[in-house]
């Protein structure tokens, strides 16, 4: 089944899809709210070290992985070890992929509900007096708290990432992201030069920008390695399955510094939207009102309400945000869908099916687990909060260190120089570098954080 594996058809295509499937909820809500918490500019400063230094060579050896073994993410682990127990790295990551997914896609579907009542007016009709966040709190209980309109919300993005991918690679994946993604940046762009004219622009980029390194702690390395492993969608088979797609003369060190560096740009342009904004509404008096689904879901609608034209800029962020988060859905399916098509070599259609008709099963509980369902908890965590924790805690970094240590000491050490130099038809600097990285720096490290934040 392998040779008939699809392949991105272009470059452009192949970038704008895994550049999607890394710009995500974590770079528009996840980035600023970290970012305040940790102290603003001392803290971008360590990011910036955690996505170079770190977050590219793991992506690269997901990359070889995936490119290498030519499957999905079971599949190119066996491939490349077989007879080894190495492909249960890819079965985590597997398993990682569509936890988060059955609680990413509630959160998409707030983002198109918001979208939606910004337009039609229930969360600007005129009434709200400025300052008055109690009205939005309430807005956001009905809306993301609810029994049903979150559920409905669910299910209309799960259509929408089902007739994507109902399209295949080529005519779903990559023309949707080639469309997409320049809206993504444009819109970005629009709201950074409307932030910087805000009334106290220079005092949010004072933050944001000007480090005071007093308020770095260890806590600062964790929150900033943790952050980019997320924003870069690695250690849950993505770029490993993507990879499978990538044809064979692709430049994976200049694809991983591309895509890292896009991905940066959109939370660095995020932190310049939102910090002159909370500056400008003296909104960073309460930190509770810059934690990720309050920041997004009360705060920033109280924002716009006190600017001209609230629905306008209210409907371009949610949907800036709603194609963030739909373009890694789209992704996070892809993982399973891959492996379904291959194992049980069904058709594109029914392995589609197979992988997202359960999610609407698990998603309704994520969604209810919110509201009705809140007294049902797993460690003093709701359902939805105890899939977040696990996935972005432990399986994720575990499958990050396993596929590491696969790439760094379990293949022989030309495989990695093989990938990077596309079977020797070019010459690679950066190959050294990035063999020393994966081998010893990112496994210490990985587990430093694993560690750290399950002993918190
Ligand atoms: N990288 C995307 C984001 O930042 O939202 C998608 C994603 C990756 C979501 C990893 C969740 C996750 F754990």
């Amino acid at each position: 089944m392998s040779s008939e594996k699809a392949k991105f058809g272009t470059k452009m295509g192949l970038i704008a899809a895994t550049v999607g499937s890394a710009v995500g909820l974590g770079n528009v809500w996840r980035f600023p709210a970290v970012a305040q918490q940790n102290g603003g500019a001392a803290f971008l400063l360590i990011y910036i070290g955690c996505v170079f230094l770190l977050g590219i060579p793991v992506m690269m050896s997901e990359f070889a992985i995936g490119r290498g073994g030519h499957s999905n993410a079971i599949g190119s682990f066996r491939k490349l070890a077989p007879g080894s127990l190495w492909w249960v790295t890819g079965l985590l990551g597997i398993l990682a992929s569509y936890l988060i997914l059955s609680y990413y896609m509630v959160v998409s579907g707030w983002t198109m509900e918001y979208f939606v009542h910004s337009v039609t007016g229930f969360l600007y009709d005129g009434h709200t007096p400025a300052g008055d966040n109690a009205v939005y709190v309430d807005k956001m209980n009905t809306l993301i708290r609810g029994d049903v309109q979150p559920v409905v919300w669910t299910f209309i993005m799960l259509i929408l990432n089902l007739v994507i991918l109902l399209k295949g690679v080529n005519k779903g994946i990559e023309r949707m992201s080639n469309i997409l993604m320049p809206v993504l940046f444009v819109l970005l762009l629009a709201f950074c030069i409307f932030a910087l004219h805000m009334p106290k622009a220079a005092d949010g980029l004072e933050f944001f920008l000007k480090p005071d390194f007093s308020k770095v702690t260890g806590s600062t390395f964790i929150a900033a390695l943790g952050q980019a492993f997320y924003s870069l969608s690695l250690g849950m088979g993505i770029l490993l399955t993507f990879a499978a797609y990538y044809p064979q003369d692709t430049k994976l060190t200049r694809t991983a510094t591309t895509v890292a560096s896009l991905d940066f740009l959109v939370a660095f342009l995020m932190g310049i939207i939102i910090f002159p904004a909370v500056k400008s509404f003296g909104l960073d008096a309460d930190p509770e009102a810059l934690q990720g689904t309050t920041l997004v879901f009360v705060t920033l609608p109280e924002v716009f309400n006190q600017m001209p034209l609230p629905h306008l800029w209210s409907a371009l962020f949610f949907l800036l945000l709603g194609i963030a988060a739909l373009t890694s859905t789209i992704s996070l399916a892809e993982v399973s869908i891959s492996l379904v098509q291959d194992r049980l070599k069904l058709t594109r259609l029914k392995s589609v099916l197979v992988v997202v008709l359960p999610l609407f099963v698990l998603s309704s509980i994520n969604s209810l687990s919110l509201g009705r369902w809140s007294d049902i908890t797993i460690f003093g965590k709701t359902i939805f909060d105890a899939l977040d924790y696990v996935t972005s805690n432990v399986m994720l970094p575990l499958c990050a260190l396993f596929a590491c240590l696969f790439v760094g000491w379990r293949m022989k050490g030309d495989f990695l120089r093989r990938q990077m130099t596309n079977y020797d038809s070019m010459t690679s600097p950066m190959y050294p570098v990035i063999r020393a990285t994966i081998r010893y720096v990112a496994p210490v490290l990985i587990l430093t954080i694993m560690l750290s934040s399950l002993l918190k």
